[in-house]
């Protein structure tokens, strides 16, 4: 049967305490387990005169007579005979299993009075049981024996014990249960904690997603769990994919197909499903990957993103109300990352588009300079690597070589084209073009770590570059980084005014103006650099420019 996320406590059994029959016993008095038929059992330790009373038919007999009247409230004492008195303490195990409308076990105290070798009753017991009644009779005399009045103070006295006892039992119960559900949130709780730690958007998708299945694994204990997500394109390199993680052999190609299958079968599913035999999904192949299963969906506003599986605890436990609400939150975390991710993907993606399309407009200025500022970035971040800068850094280095030159926008197209030499003026317009672009993007909070490539790429290392004329290390890195790809394009490509020049001789000029122009330690490590991505890129330009 398919089973909601509920479980029922099984209810709890009603005993006595170890403490209860140490007290009964300092107080000299017998505690028994009685049944409606009128069996009764002695619990604590007593001697041959109460094992021949609470054996005897008489006793028998009249307990089935009073059952009513002992299960009416614990405490009562009811008198059997003469000196024999038995007072009820609590209901025995199974009345709250099953809920009898009068209890079919008593736990009970047998009180004895000193009245007891009177009457006539102790005779038929004697007989009963072959004691001689001279030498019952003194031992009974030996025994505690206790009047009607103190014998009813006692049963309320030891009642009150019990009930105290039972409330004990119970509260230890119920402790027990709070701390295993303590255990349980403590569990979920730990792994999301480490799943919320890793769930950065910059990480791949796929670690993501294989870190946390892994997590959850580790924790619950599945024969196998899988997360299948479906095929979409805005979730780039994990749409469609299957990530299974499993103990023992499986078939990769048998576990997608069953992942399929089930994703299918269950669309609509807005919630966890727990599935106790594979029988009652009824889809070939199922069986052979498990028999309890755990469906979990993850699901937009707009659709299914996806479906978490498992299967069979290894334990041999079924997969419980916990297990679900455990996957649950990890799936929801697992949603909201993805979609998450998902965002930040066009977000960039549009970032990325506006700005070629912002440097492709600047470079169709001059069509000479085709796709400058593309190869400028493409160097420049290649040369960021290769002196071992991080991952982030060389990134912001590529985007700060793509708008390196957006300060051209404020420079006039005919100083721009101009095919001859630039008069004084002329060059003064162009020497604009660092501190413009600056201006453009500095107040773009996304861009204005991009400042330095744009305001400090055409600075020289000897101090003498402009707009500021700083040398050396005054000029920030993304400056020299720029400044030497931006220098290397130009010579690399057709000019107006010439060829463009082989790239042995554009090497030799890197390293020549070492020291001078260039900043001696990247243009050494520039020179060592392989071009053949850049020249991919040059023919790719040339290919648009004869195009266009
Ligand atoms: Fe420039």
């Amino acid at each position: 049967m398919s089973q909601p996320a509920v479980q029922l406590a099984s209810p709890p059994e009603a005993t006595l305490s170890p403490e209860v029959f140490r007290r009964a016993e300092a107080l000299g008095v017998t505690l028994l387990r009685l049944r409606d038929g009128g069996e009764a059992r002695a619990l604590t330790a007593s001697g041959r005169v109460v094992e021949a009373i609470v054996a005897s038919s008489l006793f028998s007999g009249a307990l089935r007579r009073e059952w009513s009247s002992l299960t009416a409230a614990p405490g009562t004492v009811r008198e059997l005979w003469p000196g024999v008195r038995v007072a009820s303490l609590r209901p025995g195990p199974g009345r709250l299993a099953v809920h009898p409308p009068v209890p079919k076990k008593l736990y009970a105290v047998l009180l004895l009075g000193p009245e007891l070798t009177e009457s006539e009753q102790f005779h038929g017991v004697c007989g009963e049981a072959g004691l001689d009644r001279g030498a019952a009779a003194a031992e009974a005399q030996g025994d505690s024996t206790v009047s009607a009045g103190e014998a009813h103070r006692l049963a309320l006295t030891l009642s009150w014990m019990c009930e105290d006892d039972g409330n004990l039992h119970r509260r230890g119960g119920e402790l027990q249960g709070l701390s295993l559900e303590l255990a349980d949130t403590y569990e979920e709780l730990s792994l999301l904690y480490k799943l919320a730690s890793s769930l950065r958007v910059k990480a791949s998708p796929e670690t993501v997603l294989r870190d946390a299945c892994e997590e959850l694994h580790q924790v619950i204990g599945f024969r196998w769990l899988a997360l299948s997500l479906v095929n979409d394109p805005r979730l780039n390199d994990v749409s469609g994919q299957t990530i299974c993680l499993h103990v023992g052999d499986f078939d990769p190609d048998e576990m997608d197909a069953a992942a399929d299958a089930l994703m299918q079968r269950y669309p609509d599913l807005h919630s966890p499903m727990i599935v106790d035999r594979a029988g009652e999904i009824a889809l070939p192949g199922v069986e052979s990957l498990g028999q309890n299963f755990l469906i979990i969906p993850m699901r937009l506003d707009d659709g299914v993103l996806g479906v978490m599986f498992g299967a069979d605890r290894l334990d041999g436990d079924l997969i419980s109300s916990v297990d679900a609400k455990l996957c649950e939150s990890l799936a929801g975390s697992l949603t909201i990352y993805l979609e998450n991710h998902m965002l930040y993907d066009d977000a960039h993606s549009m970032f990325l588009g506006t700005l070629h399309a912002l440097t492709a407009a600047i470079d169709a200025k001059d069509s000479y300079t085709h796709g400058h500022s593309e190869r400028v970035a493409l160097l420049a971040r290649m040369l960021a690597e290769q002196v071992g800068l991080g991952h982030q850094v060389c990134e912001r280095v590529y985007l700060s070589g793509l708008v390196h030159d957006v300060g051209k926008i404020g420079v006039p197209e005919a100083v721009l084209c101009k095919p001859g030499r630039l008069t004084a003026d002329e060059f003064g317009l162009i020497k604009l073009h660092p501190q413009i672009g600056a201006n453009i993007i500095r107040d773009i909070r996304q861009m204005e770590d991009l400042v330095p490539g744009v305001l400090y790429h055409h600075e020289k290392y000897d101090g003498g570059g402009y707009p500021t004329g700083r040398a050396a290390e005054e000029i920030p890195l993304f400056g020299r980084l720029i400044g030497l790809a931006d220098a290397f394009d130009a010579m690399s490509s057709d000019r107006t005014y010439r060829k463009a020049m082989k790239l042995e001789d554009v090497l030799a000029e890197v390293t020549r103006c070492a020291g001078t122009q260039f900043d001696p330690e990247l243009a050494a490590a520039f020179v060592q650099m392989d071009f053949a991505p850049f020249d991919r890129l040059i023919r790719k330009h040339e290919r648009m420019r004869r195009a266009a």
